[in-house]
């Protein structure tokens, strides 16, 4: 794992959106395939993203996407479902082609089936380029929640308390959340060929030693990225406040620095 300590929260932004826009760059004209995600965490990137579609002439045009997870239940054009999200947050201000931002359908009359579906979707488009992921406080990816399968397949999955109570701040109530998901499986994330996981404040902390410095283990299911051979991890101090060897990633990213430098 590579291991980025920044300063701020829009360092850490800047960091992810250097990631995305050198895939783009060297995509070719064949294109790249993006893993997006939703929640707070990835905002701010998505925000430097569109600033340097605007003014620095960033093109998303041979681009395609595909997103982590979206809830069960709630119709495409409900404020909180993550394909009404991603749009609002990031592609519909940028030039990627609408239809090319895919996402699974949660009101599908099967989502069992729905779930392998758009496992297979992804695997037919070529498998993702670059995968952005947050992390949840208990140490999720996408909707992975602890005791996830460590080779799970895109499937639907049901939330924490935990989890619908730290979403329940989007919803009106904690009741409005729904409970069920359909979410990548860790074994379809481990496939992109490469992943960035942005984290930032306090309450991240522990999730992001666990996963950085803890035991490997479906309890904590972001550990199953210590396997993965292409993972850099971007916190600002405060996720990064429970790190045991924060000082050893320091170390490593200034001897890179002079190196690039
Ligand atoms: C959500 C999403 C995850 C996200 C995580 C953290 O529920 N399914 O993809 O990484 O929980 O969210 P946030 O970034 O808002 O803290």
């Amino acid at each position: 794992m590579e291991i980025i300590i920044e300063r701020d929260a829009e360092g850490v932004a800047r960091q992810v959106a250097d990631r995305f826009e050198s895939v783009i760059r060297h995509g070719g004209r064949f294109g790249v395939t993006l893993g997006l995600a939703t929640g707070s965490s990835p905002v701010a990137t998505y925000q430097e993203l569109i600033r340097r579609h605007r003014e620095e002439g960033l093109s998303f045009g041979h681009a395609r996407a595909f997103l982590l997870d979206e809830y069960v239940g709630i119709p495409r054009s409900h404020e909180q479902s993550y394909h009404r999200f991603i749009r609002e947050h990031f592609t519909s201000h940028v030039d990627i082609a609408d239809e090319l931002v895919i996402s699974p359908d949660g009101q599908a009359a099967d989502p069992v089936g729905e779930a392998a579906r758009y496992d297979r979707g992804i695997a037919d488009a070529g498998g993702v380029d670059l995968q952005i992921l947050g992390i949840g406080g208990n140490g999720h990816i996408g909707f992975n929640e602890p005791t996830s399968a460590l080779t799970s397949r895109t499937r639907v999955k049901t939330l924490t308390e935990q989890t619908i109570s730290d979403n329940a701040r989007f919803f009106d109530s904690p009741e409005d959340v729904p409970v069920h998901v359909i979410t990548q499986g860790l074994g379809t994330i481990m496939e992109a060929r490469r992943i960035v996981l942005a984290a930032t404040g306090e309450s991240k902390a522990s999730a992001i030693a666990a996963m950085i410095e803890g035991p490997f283990g479906a309890f904590c299911p972001a550990t199953i990225l210590q396997m993965h051979p292409a993972v850099t991890v971007v916190v600002d101090e405060d996720a990064a406040g429970e790190l045991q060897d924060a000082e050893y990633y320091r170390f490593i990213q200034r001897q890179k620095s002079r190196l690039e430098g």
